[in-house]
């Protein structure tokens, strides 16, 4: 079984990133053979920054192997060192309706949001179905935000299919229920166009200052709150402490007496804790960066002798070889 995900270099990664995407990602490494990969290509339809992008770049990388990635197990490279998936992108373009690309909620709520409609924005869920059917994935872990693009991404499969004979593999998305929306400091979805994120290494004071900001409402300490699962301190909490933890918090937040602060200092504790060993990790990977390049250029290699495969069968089903 072919596993694969990849995420865009356009930030400091989240709580969001990790428990939607990155966790579930690492937990299916031995339940086949997995590909995550950077998508710097896709990146360039929201960063415009060449520095900053080589930056997120390094970065993500170093989240990834922090945070478990195990490069013995784990095909792990950068999207544009495997440039064979353009080319799928334009041979998938000729079969994908324009109809299904107006459609695309995330473009949509990307032009609502200000930024400029461009044709590789419009575009890019085509991008992510070469992404996805040039490694022949069954299994693409993602939060639920992607879940329209794993549809078209089916759709687009299943339409060459026809048109041309059985050629690609049709993925399955994998989305966990339990974590399909992580919310931000401000009970939105934690993202990072939306300023509401709590980054995996961020630095130790200012992630202990939007912690501490975390909205709540004006109801005394000593209030019982019968909806003490909709608070949002408590919904990161159980992300990130033990369970017989979490429900003790919830517990006290029920029964009234548990102050917000409180709750809130917890919430800190136990987030510094859950990562304390990856940061440490990463500190060490980020004075060893020659290993760390390597590790994507290994991965590229792999990758891409996988995708020459996949392309040329695309090539010689659509007369193009
Ligand atoms: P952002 O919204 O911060 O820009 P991305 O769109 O880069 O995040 O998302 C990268 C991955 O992380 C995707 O698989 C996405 O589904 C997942 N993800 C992002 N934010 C969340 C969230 N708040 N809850 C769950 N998963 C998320
Ligand atoms: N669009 C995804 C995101 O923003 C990133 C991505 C690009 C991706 N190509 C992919 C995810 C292929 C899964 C599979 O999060």
């Amino acid at each position: 079984m072919r596993i694969l995900s990849g995420i865009q270099p356009s930030g400091a990664l989240h709580l969001g990133n990790y428990f939607g995407m990155m966790r579930p990602a690492l937990e299916l490494q031995d339940k086949g053979e997995a590909f995550y990969f950077i998508a710097d290509y896709h990146s360039m339809t929201s960063l415009f920054d060449a520095a900053q992008r080589r930056r997120n770049t390094l970065d993500v990388a170093l989240d990834f192997l922090a945070c478990g990635l195990d490069p013995k197990r784990t095909v792990f490279f950068r999207q544009s060192d495997v440039p064979e998936v353009t080319e799928l992108t334009w041979i998938l373009s000729t079969v994908t309706p324009m109809g299904m690309l107006e459609r695309a909620t995330s473009y949509k709520d990307k032009i609502a949001k200000g930024i400029a409609p461009m044709h590789g924005l419009f575009a890019y869920p085509v991008l992510m179905a070469a992404d996805i059917l040039i490694y022949d994935s069954n299994v693409v872990p993602v939060g639920r935000d992607q879940k329209q693009h794993l549809e078209m991404t089916r759709d687009i499969a299943i339409k060459f299919n026809e048109q041309y004979g059985q050629t690609f593999v049709i993925p399955e998305p994998q989305i966990r229920d339990e974590v399909a929306v992580v919310p931000g400091t401000d009970g939105q979805k934690m993202s990072k166009s939306y300023g509401n994120t709590i980054e995996i290494f961020g630095e130790e004071k200012a992630t202990r200052k939007k912690i501490m900001a975390i909205v709540m409402d004006s109801r005394t300490p000593a209030e019982p709150k019968p909806d003490a699962d909709k608070n949002l301190a408590l919904q990161l909490l159980k992300l990130v402490a033990p369970a017989a933890v979490a429900k003790e918090f919830e517990d006290r937040l029920r029964a009234g007496g548990l102050g917000y602060g409180d709750l809130k200092k917890a919430l800190y504790e136990h987030y510094w804790n859950y990562f304390a060993d990856a940061r440490q990790r990463r500190a060490e990977l980020a004075t060893n960066l020659d290993y760390v390049n390597q590790i994507l250029a290994g991965g590229a290699q792999k990758a891409r002798a996988q995708a020459q495969k996949v392309l040329r069968r695309a090539k010689v089903a659509s007369g193009l070889a």
